[in-house]
């Protein structure tokens, strides 16, 4: 086991990488200044939207992209000009990369194998793996024989049976149905919890990110935004993006104008708390972006905040998901609203309806740069 230190690594394509400028590729192509230390041990999750450059960082630890600038350490020893295969670190593809014409069981042993392990211990270990990813009923089937989720099953088993210092897994989960997902989501937590091995994991998914990440690093244009543990990022994202991106369904965004001691909210006031109102002063007639958690949203009342029309409703047995807009009479746009009931509460699609915000939840982002101004 072993830490994993970034110091300031960039990694740039194409002819950004040769020094000249272009119009053509983008300046954000690959990954810039990423610095930060995964503590001997620890589950630290890499998220962002798809081309954030977080696969390009795991290939990099990994040893099969070369950083254009920076060090980067695994333990004590900067690896920069260590080859790959040396380095001791078991990668989990996006796309699996399996070998073909081995079987699943070979698969399995590639890596043992490699590291000599002696012929007992190697057949004790796959069986085990196999039969915690519940494929030991597929070992002596080639790859191609195989669905996408279980090909994964066998990169993910792959890269377990190494016990290797560090695991480097991207999107390990992606192609598994919902079931086996979440089956192996919590199968790696508890492996995670019993073997320790230090883990950087990629993923799209903002459930499996909150769900095992020890921190979570997000990632926007190759550059890093924020790190903090799950429940930091959840409740004080530094900018909208972020915000947006963890919580299911996401925050709502509404632009508003704030004026008078009130956000004007296409057309309806809605008073603004008074610790809130010396902060919005300065930039009062202006207009910025309030952000708002469905779960913050109450819905039921006679009367509220904010009057909505009811567009979606989507029964989720427990709770219903709403969508709704808000009338916006003076403007083509129309602003959508997600919040939750209770089945029992359910209203119709068509129906006009009032919302009340928890006033003290509120975020404030900018509208330019999506800064997080006030939470
Ligand atoms: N070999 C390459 N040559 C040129 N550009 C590349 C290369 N590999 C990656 N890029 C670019 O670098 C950026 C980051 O790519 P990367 O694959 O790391 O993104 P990602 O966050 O893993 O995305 P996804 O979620 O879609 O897998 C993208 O703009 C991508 O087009
Ligand atoms: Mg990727």
């Amino acid at each position: 086991m072993a830490t994993v230190r970034l110091e300031g690594i960039t990694r740039q394509f194409g002819s950004a990488a040769l020094g000249r400028t272009t119009t053509r590729v983008a300046p954000s192509a690959g990954i810039a200044d990423i610095t930060f230390e995964v503590p001997d041990g620890e589950f630290w999750v890499l998220v962002g939207p798809s081309g954030c450059g977080k696969s390009t960082i795991l290939r990099t630890i990994a040893g099969l992209e070369k950083a254009t600038s920076g060090a980067l350490y695994i333990g004590d020893r900067c690896v920069n000009e260590i080859p790959a295969r040396q380095r001791d670190v078991a990668m989990v593809f996006q796309n699996y990369a399996l070998y073909p014409h081995m079987t699943v069981a070979d698969n399995l042993a590639f890596g043992l194998q490699m590291r000599r392990v002696e012929v007992q211990k190697r057949q004790e270990r796959i069986a085990e793996v196999a039969k915690m990813l519940a494929i030991d009923h597929l070992l002596d089937r080639k790859p191609g024989q195989l669905s996408g989720g279980q090909q994964q099953r066998v990169a993910l088993g792959r890269a377990i049976a190494r016990q290797p210092q560090v695991f480097l897994l991207d999107e390990p989960l992606s192609n598994l149905d919902a079931q086996l997902r979440d089956e192996t989501r919590a199968e790696l937590k508890r492996l995670h919890q019993q073997v320790g091995i230090t883990t950087i994991y990629v993923t799209h998914d903002q459930v499996e990110a909150m769900t095992l990440a020890d921190q979570i690093v997000v990632l926007d244009q190759g550059r890093i935004q924020q790190i903090g543990d799950p429940q930091t990022i959840y409740t004080r994202p530094s900018s909208r993006m972020i915000a947006t991106f963890l919580g299911s369904p996401p925050m709502n965004v509404l632009r508003s104008v704030y004026d008078d001691a009130a956000f004007q909210v296409y057309g309806q006031r809605l008073p603004c708390p008074e610790p809130l109102q010396a902060k919005l002063q300065p930039i009062a007639g202006q207009p910025y972006d309030l952000g708002i958690r469905p779960e913050h949203l109450q819905f039921g009342a006679k009367s509220g905040h904010l009057q909505v029309e009811i567009s979606v409703v989507e029964p989720l047995g427990r709770e219903v998901l709403v969508r709704a807009q808000l009338p916006t009479d003076l403007s083509a746009q129309t602003q959508d609203i997600a919040f939750q009931c209770r089945p029992d509460q359910c209203p119709r699609v068509g129906d006009r309806a009032y919302v009340t915000l928890d006033l003290d939840q509120l975020f404030v982002f900018d509208v330019e740069t999506g800064k997080t101004l006030v939470q």
